[in-house]
């Protein structure tokens, strides 16, 4: 992919910190922020100033990189307990994007088999690095290969960012439509507002209308009468976690579009970097569902909408069955059903 998308980087190394371009402020200030410390990064994605799977996981990469960059240890054994302890706090932030252990396992193998401290810190620097530039690749990839299941002229619906934001660069479900800009192959998205945080409108659309992509923003409630009317041609979604048997977790809203794309006969897709397999888990029954603040149904940008001390259930992810999706878009190709026997083709 040859697409010279104008958004800025999300997540950037920068030596002495970490820069992050805080989505929490979007779209309204467009804000960088500096992380000087582990504690910094664990609170960035508590709260969701960084988000979306694959960039919580080379963000927290990052993180033990700065973690182990600034430990005065002499003795290398109390280095390394001490960079375990920063990969375990890291690992406490967010229980459902498997990218977030996937990247703090590859830094732990690298802690382990430093010889020296200094050996150390450089490596797991380089490491992070690494995971920030297999992941721009994995995304160009899945652009290439989402792009060619549509056609000119199609419109297609989405449902949070699993954009370029979202990512080191381009995005996964975005990813075909930044490219589609680049080769002016007409194309229309509709982004669903996903409700509670509003990552759809307040960054998808953002992030959309910043390339230059046509988008309209829907609420979460007019999906149904948006497919019916507008000739909607497929919906394709990101991923937080996919099981062995193709089972997918994303962002709460997911499972009830791909019940509507079945509905209506038109294809489902999930864009994915092979970091977001988990292919020691079966099914999705077994993958961990984060649950958050009801303070996030009851405000909308800090005004409250819901009676004081009403009851709350805040699930951020929902799983959708295997059988709903019609393909998983990776960076090593297209996988149909059976997901069971084509994913490891493709995944390891
Ligand atoms: O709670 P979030 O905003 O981190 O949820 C993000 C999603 O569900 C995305 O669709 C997924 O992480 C894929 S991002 C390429």
């Amino acid at each position: 992919m040859t697409t010279t998308t104008a958004l800025p980087y999300s997540v950037q190394w920068d030596d002495t910190h970490i820069t992050l371009l805080n989505q929490q402020a979007l779209p309204t200030i467009t804000e960088f922020i500096k992380l000087y410390s582990v504690e910094d990064v664990f609170d960035s994605i508590l709260k969701l100033k960084v988000r979306g799977a694959p960039a919580i996981g080379l963000t927290a990469a990052f993180g033990v990189a700065l973690g182990a960059n600034q430990d005065g240890s002499t003795d290398l054994g109390e280095f390394k307990q001490n960079v375990t302890k920063h990969i375990k706090k890291l690992a406490s932030s967010r229980p459902t994007a498997v990218n977030l252990f996937w990247a703090l396992k590859r830094m732990e193998n690298i802690l382990q088999a430093a010889k020296s401290i200094p050996a150390a810190k450089e490596a797991l620097i380089l490491e992070a690095k690494a995971i920030f530039t297999e992941d721009e690749e994995m995304c160009r990839k899945i652009g290439e290969h989402g792009l060619s299941l549509f056609a000119e002229g199609d419109s297609i619906l989405t449902h949070c960012n699993a954009g370029g934001i979202a990512t080191a660069r381009y995005g996964t479900a975005l990813a075909p439509f930044h490219l589609a800009k680049e080769r002016a192959f007409p194309i229309k998205v509709y982004a669903c507002e996903t409700r509670p945080v509003l990552q759809g409108a307040r960054l998808t659309a953002w992030e959309l209308m910043q390339s230059g992509v046509d988008v309209t923003l829907i609420s979460d409630n007019m999906a149904a009468h948006t497919i019916h009317h507008k000739q909607i041609n497929g919906i394709i979604v990101g991923a937080d976690r996919i099981a062995a048997n193709g089972d997918t977790a994303n962002k709460i809203g997911t499972l009830g579009l791909a019940i509507l794309a079945n509905h209506y006969g038109i294809p489902f897709y999930v864009a994915a970097p092979s970091s977001t397999f988990d292919l020691s888990l079966e099914s999705g029954t077994s993958i961990p569902i984060e649950e958050r603040n009801g303070d996030e149904i009851t405000f909308i940008q800090g005004v409250k909408i819901a009676p004081d001390n009403v009851k709350t259930f805040n699930p951020a992810f929902d799983v959708t069955p295997n059988h709903l999706i019609t393909s998983i878009i990776t960076e090593n190709g297209i996988i149909s059903p059976d997901y069971v026997k084509n994913i490891p083709l493709f995944v390891n």
